[in-house]
């Protein structure tokens, strides 16, 4: 499932003009994948907003658990922006209230599928374990 969630706050960001990195660092395993997002390649993949967290990371191999379709109907997107987060877009309403019921919310903590950044600097991003493990096994 793809798209836009029509009963949601409308989520207004500025894409990227310019080439930035973002590096996942998988919280479970410590693995980690840096990936070069270029502009003009937006976007990768139909999961979440355009430019978004999500869609660079599926598009690019990097498993993110998004049982909503990235519509911002869940919380299994949870990921935690330990550098970079001044460059992202600003969350709406709806993504504070959704995020908020994630496990191990951070004040660094975003939806991964409605947070876009801009491009002005890179990015490390953290993959919590658990939600893929809430997912896996149904608690
Ligand atoms: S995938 Fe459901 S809120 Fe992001």
């Amino acid at each position: 499932m793809a798209g836009i969630n029509p009963y949601i706050e409308r989520l207004h960001a500025d894409l990227p003009k310019r080439k930035y990195r973002i590096k996942f660092i998988f919280d479970e395993t410590k693995e980690t994948k840096i990936v070069e997002v270029d502009p003009e390649k937006l976007p990768y993949d139909r999961t979440g907003q355009v430019g978004s967290l999500l869609e660079i990371a599926l598009g690019n191999g990097v498993a993110i658990d998004h049982s909503c379709g990235g519509v911002c109907a869940c919380s299994t997107c949870h990921v935690i922006v330990i550098e970079g987060l001044k460059s992202c877009s600003e969350p709406t309403d709806d993504e504070l209230d959704m995020v908020e019921t994630a496990r191990g919310v951070t004040t660094e903590s975003r939806l991964a599928c409605q947070c876009i950044p801009n491009g002005e600097c890179d990015l490390i991003v953290v993959i919590p374990g658990w939600n893929r493990n809430l997912v896996k096994e149904g608690h």
